[in-house]
């Protein structure tokens, strides 16, 4: 065992021993930069501050039977970011420099990936911000793109069972044609009040449907939506949602299992069809849902009969952490293996 015990972690921050930068200036990115810090030099005009201009990821390393660590599909963060990069105005991070600082942190922490068998990981939160002075509505000429790791236990409570969500008719967390396609902290920050909102009337996270007509199913809260019925796996499609590599994932997976796949507008009146549902994305992993309550209609979707994940769900789930953690093989090549 070369990790330590996470059995008993939370979602949340925890002190490592390093984190990873490099600086963009002069047009280019510098060199890899190691660091014990946990604080970063910041002019107090840096447009990440004032004009948001920052973009974030998130993925996760994972620990085997065989003690290696697996980072799954870390070049669709690459990708990803890169796509975000082009709609904040930001220098695009090159993919190999993401995954050689990837591998560096996730190397430069190795006792940190939890031992297998608790179901904790090594999340992952690549950074990036604009650091130098604007006061004009500008994009910087700086930036810092920082990587950190935190070992992290479920996102949701109970890891994998069900969980009620609650619609939000409230609260928009992007527009139609504004961020909500790129992993920028805006979207977070104006989800805050919604995912408050929910939890205080005791549900497990807020569920958006489209902002303009309200009419068809966005996210649920940090995480994309699937239904499952005849034999068919449903995800939304929707010009405000991040596009989720979890998601894209299963997608692959439901198909090898001889599943249809259909990704297009999801009316909220379908839920009443679904034999089952998640919430899928790196933190939830999957996350099947109980019921959805759309309050403000005095309406309640179930999801699951039975209160427990169904059986699609649970072969979704054990199909892709079976693949994360190294117990099935890894067909698709998305996973890089390091012997640390
Ligand atoms: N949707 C939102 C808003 C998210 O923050 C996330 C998390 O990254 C996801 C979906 C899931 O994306 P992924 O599967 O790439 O983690
Ligand atoms: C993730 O699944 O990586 C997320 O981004 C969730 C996070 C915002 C905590």
């Amino acid at each position: 065992m070369k990790g330590f015990d996470g059995s008993n972690l939370k979602f949340g921050y925890n002190k490592t021993d390093f984190n990873v930068r490099c600086e963009y200036k002069d047009g280019k990115w510098g060199d890899i930069q190691v660091s014990d810090s946990e604080m970063i030099p910041l002019h107090m005009a840096a447009t990440c501050l004032h004009y948001g201009q920052e973009a974030f990821e998130g993925l996760k390393a994972y620990r085997g039977k065989d003690d290696k660590v697996r980072i799954f599909r870390m070049d669709k963060n690459a990708e990803r970011l890169q796509s975000t990069c082009r709609g904040m105005m930001m220098p695009e991070v090159p993919t190999e420099l993401f995954c050689e600082m990837v591998t560096k942190v996730v190397t430069l922490n190795a006792k940190w990936v939890p031992d297998y068998g608790s179901g904790a990981t090594l999340y992952i939160r690549p950074l990036l911000i604009g650091t130098s002075a604007q006061v004009g509505v500008h994009p910087a000429s700086e930036y810092l793109l920082l990587m950190f790791v935190t070992p992290v236990g479920p996102y949701f409570k109970g890891g994998f069972s069900t969980n009620p969500y609650m619609v939000t008719r409230q609260y928009d967390r992007s527009a139609p044609l504004g961020t909500g396609i790129y992993k920028v902290g805006g979207n977070y920050g104006a989800s805050m009040k919604a995912n408050d909102l929910a939890h205080k009337m005791g549900y497990s996270c807020e569920f958006y449907l489209d902002a303009k007509e309200k009419k068809y199913i966005d996210e649920c809260g940090a995480a994309n939506f699937f239904g499952i019925k005849d034999n068919t796996y449903v995800t939304p499609k929707s010009t405000s949602i991040l596009p989720s590599i979890t998601n894209l994932s299963l997608q692959q997976l439901a198909e090898d299992l001889g599943m249809r796949v259909e990704c297009r507008q999801v009316p909220i009146e379908e839920l009443e069809t679904f034999e089952e549902a998640g919430a899928c994305g790196t933190a939830a992993v999957i996350s099947p849902i109980e019921r959805i309550d759309d309050v403000e209609m005095n309406k309640t979707y179930v999801l699951s009969k039975d209160g427990k994940p169904g059986p699609i769900c649970t072969k979704l789930y054990e199909t892709l952490t079976g693949i994360q953690f190294g117990d099935i093989e890894d067909t698709h090549n998305w996973v890089t293996v390091l012997d640390i």
